[in-house]
């Protein structure tokens, strides 16, 4: 599958080292593509994926979105593991979520919000830190959601970890989540943790 990771940070890092070593075609998309190998304008790296993934600060995404225009977004699936904070680190959208917003703006494309309620080295690996974990998955899209779900098991995630929490209004769970992860990590002082859900 042809993956365009938007961001070249930690998550995007961290995804996309991952999600090439399972096989798949990785281009990163860079605000200041440096011209090394499969590092290119943020366009560039959109228009020929099947998947988007917006590893970049959850208040840019739309923006960052919109620079790239809705026609190339058409039926991609957006893999959205961002969070959106102030500069004072409070939730940049009480009462809402980046992957609502993506969704509201850009209709025709599969917004799927996922992976953003834990530390990067968990997303990419988190059988090796953990005995059980969960990672939640909101969406509109079923085809979409089950991309992903591919794409989660590429990453670690066995098939019994994935939960899905329904349409893309539940991301606004997830994403409001962030001020217990980081009122944990302070607790536990190490990100090496996840939430999981039993039964
Ligand atoms: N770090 C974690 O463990 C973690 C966990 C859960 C969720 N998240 C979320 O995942 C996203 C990425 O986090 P990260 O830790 O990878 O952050 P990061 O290390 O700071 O990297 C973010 C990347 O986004 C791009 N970027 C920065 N400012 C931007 C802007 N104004 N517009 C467009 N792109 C911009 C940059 O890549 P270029 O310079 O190449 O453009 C930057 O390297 C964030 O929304 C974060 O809240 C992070």
């Amino acid at each position: 599958m042809k993956i365009a990771v938007l961001g070249t940070g930690k998550v995007g890092s961290a995804l996309g080292e991952k999600l090439a070593s399972a096989g798949h075609h990785v281009i990163y998309g860079s605000r200041t593509p440096s011209g090394a190998t499969e590092t290119v304008s943020h366009r560039d790296a959109v228009e020929s994926a099947d998947v988007v993934v917006t590893a970049i600060p959850g208040t840019d995404v739309i923006t960052t979105l919109e620079t790239i225009g809705a026609d190339i977004l058409d039926n991609k699936v957006v893999l959205d593991p961002s969070a959106a904070f102030t500069p004072q680190m409070t939730m940049a959208y009480p009462g809402d979520s980046v992957a609502q917003q993506v969704q509201a703006r850009f209709p025709r494309a599969r917004v799927v919000k996922t992976l953003n309620t834990m530390n990067f080295t968990i997303m990419v690996d988190p059988m090796k830190s953990l005995v059980q974990a969960t990672v939640f998955v909101s969406g509109d899209d079923s085809d979409g959601k089950n991309l992903v779900r591919g794409l989660l098991k590429d990453l670690g995630w066995p098939e019994g970890s994935i939960l899905d929490l329904g349409g893309v209004e539940t991301a606004l769970a997830t994403e409001h989540a962030a001020p217990l992860f980081f009122a944990t990590l302070m607790a536990l002082q190490t990100p090496k943790f996840n939430f999981t859900v039993s039964q």
